[in-house]
């Protein structure tokens, strides 16, 4: 809870660039849960240098995640989209909760496990510590539910625990985080191996469809996709290529699985294809369109930046106070 309203965070990595699952599954809703909630959406950088970056592109893609943001939707006077690198308190809460979490339970993240094996020759503490970080973030701003993917539920948990143990300590210094993991919705997979998730670290980039492709690679890259060869359009288990073009066709279109059946029945998978390709590049064009606008208004986006990156100060600063004064550190003289 923050000012009496219940709290909401999530963060992304500014690495690769945000695909079609990225938006249906995440962006999308995000949009729909800013009035209910104090919404603070973070591009977090800091735990993108936990593998190697190149300095001037990490800059570059956190400020296009940004605009990418306003641009599917978020407003910017009621979310607070803001920099992880520019609060400080995140690293600061961060070393803090590392002295309250156990190297035991670290070791356990499978996330660690799969990036220490992708990244051998650097296996550094800060990939380590991520899920620290991580945890630093979530109750910094007393979130009360933080809408994740899947595969972010063990670092919840391990927030969880950790927020636990500190709270039996100290008292009620955190609110206990629940994570928020859409059940309905489309789940956008591959279009080249449709049984795996879209991600953004596929290097085959016919795989995704990335926010900002434009019409014509977008209906290349679904002509391309992986489908059976039967040539039905129904969706089925042991169908998983054209199952997943018919759910992305239904978010684009508002259609059901049933009334998209029916609309192709007796049609093949080119034409199938291509009207998937359409729909999903008139879906995305509105927001293309915003970003192109908005990335080249400079003065814009640094406001937007420089205001809710002291609005998330503001939050962040009051926990972190109350926190450092738990564990004992000397009080500030003012
Ligand atoms: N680890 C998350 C991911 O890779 C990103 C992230 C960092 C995050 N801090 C967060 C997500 C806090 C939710 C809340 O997807």
């Amino acid at each position: 809870m923050l000012d009496g309203k219940k709290s909401l965070f999530s963060g992304m990595q500014s690495t690769g660039t945000l695909h079609l699952g990225n938006y249906l599954g995440a962006l999308k809703n995000w949009v729909t849960l800013e009035d209910e909630y104090q919404c603070f959406y973070c591009v977090v950088d800091m735990h993108s240098i936990t593998v190697r970056q190149e300095p001037a592109e990490l800059r570059r893609k956190a400020r296009a995640l940004l605009t990418l943001y306003i641009a599917a939707g978020l407003d910017p006077e009621k979310n607070c989209l803001y920099y992880q690198s520019h609060v400080p308190a995140h690293a600061e809460l961060s070393w803090i909760l590392n002295c309250y979490t156990y190297m035991g339970e670290l070791n356990r993240m499978t996330q660690f496990k799969d990036k220490a094996s992708k990244n051998e020759e650097n296996i550094n503490a800060g990939l380590f510590t991520y899920p620290v970080l991580m945890a630093a973030d979530i109750l910094l701003f007393q979130a009360d539910i933080v809408p994740v993917g899947d595969d972010q539920k063990q670092h919840i948990e391990l927030t969880r625990d950790v927020a636990g143990r500190f709270n039996s300590i100290y008292g009620d210094v955190f609110t206990i985080p629940e994570p928020y993991i859409k059940k309905t919705g489309a789940r956008i997979m591959s279009l080249q191996e449709p049984t795996k998730k879209m991600s953004k670290s596929d290097d085959n980039a016919n795989a995704s469809i990335y926010l900002l492709d434009d019409t014509d690679t977008i209906i290349r890259k679904f002509k391309r996709a992986v489908t059976d060869s039967d040539n039905e359009i129904r969706h089925s288990k042991d169908k998983p290529g054209i199952s997943n073009l018919i759910e992305i066709y239904g978010v684009a279109t508002g259609k059901s699985i049933e009334e998209t059946e029916k609309e192709f029945e007796g049609k093949g998978y080119g034409d199938f294809k291509i009207a998937t390709g359409e729909a999903v590049a008139s879906m995305l064009k509105p927001i293309q369109d915003r970003y192109n606008e908005l990335i080249k208004d400079k003065a814009y986006i640094d406001s937007i930046i420089k205001n809710n990156g002291e609005k998330a100060s503001y939050y962040a600063n009051k926990t972190l106070r109350k926190v450092q004064k738990k564990v004992g550190f000397p009080e500030r003289i003012r």
